[in-house]
């Protein structure tokens, strides 16, 4: 008689990473929530306002017409060619749609980038604090992340001095996301330019620019992507960016990438072979969303704006929290080394930026992500990608929390 044994299939690819901590928080808030307690959430990376009807109204129309079968690859030339219009439109720079990718949202974007051209022991300097899914899906293309620590008093902004010294023969590319998740930083122009130089002048080396809170910005101007900046970096950059926060569509699943033709044929191959496109409708919907009005992007960043400033001027008096002013993305990243070493009112010490979250949600019922899955500790994530007035109770109860600690 034959034992069978239960071994479960695991691939050396798959054990390298871990789930997605936002995604795990996302799912502890909703487990909480599904118990009954309420929680004031700023763990959440989306906006909470609802997709424009003009949206969701192309993709009705979508489906009525037929438009219900597989697309090429590389996406609908419609929604391609809204693409090189966005760049020319918003960016100033022309491109043709075999520069362009549509994937799966930006993080698909972005994962067939690696997947499409890391060999092992490959590196890729990913400078922190980084949103969460860099290093791993680095990991997962058999590269290898290479952190690059940016310092707070610099706004968390890598310098190009600290570029070049993270750089090496194994450097394939160097992934710069501004306005930045989790700290909100945007890089000017000047720092962009001293960036892309270093970039340049490696031959090997090149740049992944994840653009995806381009909007986002609450200073003078616009916020500046690189390409952009440095029209040289077209040859040897890919730019990522999608409809997922600028149009609120998260759950449509729609992103994109601009770079050489060359590049986007290999995404391209990859997608083929993998997810063969992505879903007619949202594509459609995205090309309404691109093509169509741009107020609601302003509204949006208004809204968002009047947030912020109710959030920084009650984190602002909070003693214990080190909080710098986000000029773009929906987070603020404050530091909270004062806060390690007390103790909670019930009698629990706070060792790591993990316990003093761990505490906000136990005490105050308010979710935010620990800074230790962004790569720099002790620190909080705080979202304002939610209702003003929830903003600004859970930014009192963090007050109150603050000051309950011994
Ligand atoms: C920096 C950054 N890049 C990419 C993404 C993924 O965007 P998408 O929903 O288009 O996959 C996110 C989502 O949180 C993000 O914060």
């Amino acid at each position: 008689m034959s034992t069978v044994t239960n071994i479960l299939p695991t691939s050396a690819r798959l054990a390298r990473i871990k789930p997605s901590a936002s995604g795990s928080a996302r799912e502890r808030v909703m487990q909480l929530m599904r118990e009954g307690h309420t929680i004031l959430d700023l763990s959440i990376g989306e906006p909470d306002l609802d997709t424009p009807d003009h949206v969701k109204a192309a993709a009705i129309e979508a489906i009525t017409r037929g438009d219900t079968k597989y697309t090429g690859a590389a996406g609908t030339h419609a929604l391609r060619e809204a693409v090189v219009e966005k760049y020319r439109r918003e960016n100033g720079v022309t491109i043709d749609a075999s520069q362009v990718f549509i994937g799966s949202g930006a993080k698909q974007v972005l994962h067939n980038a690696f997947a499409a051209t890391l060999n092992a022991g490959d590196e890729v300097v990913v400078p922190a604090p980084y949103w969460v899914s860099y290093p791993d899906m680095v990991a997962l293309s058999d590269g290898v992340p290479v952190i690059a620590p940016a310092s707070a008093a610099r706004d968390y902004k890598l310098t190009a001095s600290e570029l070049d010294r993270a750089i090496t023969p194994r450097t394939r590319w160097v992934v710069l996301n501004s306005p930045n998740n989790p700290t909100g930083a945007s890089y000017s122009e000047r720092e962009l330019r001293e960036l892309a130089d270093v970039i340049l002048s490696h031959e090997r080396v090149w740049l992944l620019s994840d653009d995806i809170y381009e909007h986002f910005h609450y200073g003078k101007g616009k916020a500046l992507t690189p390409l952009e900046v440095v029209p040289e970096l077209a040859e040897r950059s890919l730019s990522v960016n999608g409809v997922s926060k600028t149009y609120a569509m998260t759950g449509w699943r729609i992103g994109y990438g601009v770079g050489p033709a060359s590049l986007i044929r290999q995404l391209v191959t990859l997608q083929s072979q993998t997810l063969s496109c992505v879903s007619s409708i949202s594509q459609a919907a995205a090309t309404a969303a691109l093509n169509g009005p741009q107020d609601f992007v302003e509204h949006c960043v208004a809204t968002f704006r009047e947030r912020l400033d109710a959030a920084m001027h009650i984190l602002g008096t909070v003693e214990l929290l080190d909080c710098v002013r986000p000029s773009g993305a929906f987070y603020i990243f404050p530091g909270c080394a004062r806060v390690i070493g007390k103790t909670t009112p019930d009698g629990k010490r706070i060792g790591s930026d993990v316990d003093f979250a761990a505490y906000l949600l136990d005490h105050a019922k308010v979710a935010v992500l620990d800074g230790s899955a962004y790569g720099v500790s002790p620190s909080i994530r705080l979202s304002f990608a939610t209702a003003l007035d929830t903003v600004k109770e859970a930014c009192h109860r963090i007050k109150s929390a603050c000051e309950a600690l011994k």
